[in-house]
């Protein structure tokens, strides 16, 4: 493992236009389940009738009963060290330019990465589906404290209310999806980081990077379908092996 921490320190230095493309797996050390792995939440949630578009509009009240439970989490999460190495990575070095993530978690801009493309909507805002009034999730919040089971907008609307999360069967945003397209193609490091790369349009980017040549480190516990293409592969927890990449990369540069 030390050597592939080095020969991963060694690309961050050779690079500088690093991106990152970050999945639920950078924040579960922060307290947020992923999705896949064992006790995950599509183990508790079948996401064809809690995170699918036609279910929402049918049946918004289970939506609501998962968001309840992830809102919560989501409240009391810290960005965890390997959120604060990629903010390190761009704020002390100016080395990494993009972070294109498909949280909704905003751990990221909440460690301090300016440029957070999220690719599967944001999880801090919310619009009325009738007037398309937007919404803070700290009104959202409230008005789950206050025993709405299903948000609604407020008199004489009464529309139903909606994150700004992409759920399954949604159109992702494309001028974001474009530019994230756009930063792949600058980039000369795509660092990969817990994500198990199997939801599409967004799993196909690393292939993207990995097509124009661009160097690929993938941080993941488990192995994905990319680790044949990658530089370095580092199967451990983001929020331990990534301060320690880190770590290697500012003692070679204080070496040189
Ligand atoms: N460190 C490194 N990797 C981790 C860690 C960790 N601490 N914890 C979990 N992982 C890995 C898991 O092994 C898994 O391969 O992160 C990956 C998370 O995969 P998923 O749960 O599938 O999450 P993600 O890839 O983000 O899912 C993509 O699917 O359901 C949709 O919209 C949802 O954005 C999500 C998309």
């Amino acid at each position: 493992m030390e050597d592939k921490i080095k020969k991963a320190a060694e690309l961050i230095k050779d690079s500088n236009y690093i991106v990152a493309f970050t999945g639920a797996g950078i924040s579960t050390e922060s307290g947020i389940p992923d999705f896949r792995s064992p006790g995950g939440l599509w183990e508790r949630y079948d996401p064809s009738i809690y995170a699918e578009i036609s279910s929402f509009l049918s049946h918004p009240e289970k939506y609501w009963k998962m968001h309840r439970e992830l809102s919560q989490m989501v409240l009391n999460a810290e960005p965890n060290p390997a959120h604060v190495a990629l903010a390190d990575l761009e704020h002390k070095y100016g080395k990494l330019k993009t972070v294109i993530t498909q949280n909704v978690d905003f751990l990221h801009s909440r460690a301090g990465n300016t440029n957070v493309l999220e690719i599967h909507g944001s999880g801090q805002t919310a619009r009325c589906l009738k007037c398309n009034k937007e919404f803070h999730y700290t009104q959202i919040q409230q008005m789950l404290e206050e025993e709405q089971y299903v948000p609604r907008c407020p008199h004489p609307c009464y529309g139903l209310i909606k994150t700004n999360t992409i759920l399954f069967g949604e159109q992702l945003p494309w001028d974001v999806l474009d530019q994230a397209r756009e930063e792949i193609l600058a980039a000369d490091l795509l660092i990969i980081i817990g994500s198990s790369l199997l939801v599409y349009p967004a799993a196909a980017l690393p292939s993207l990077a990995q097509q124009s040549g661009t160097r690929l480190i993938i941080i993941n516990m488990e192995p994905t379908m990319m680790d044949s293409y990658a530089n370095v592969v580092l199967h451990s927890k983001a929020g331990k092996i990534l301060p320690k990449v880190f770590e290697a990369f500012e003692s070679l540069i204080n070496d040189s």
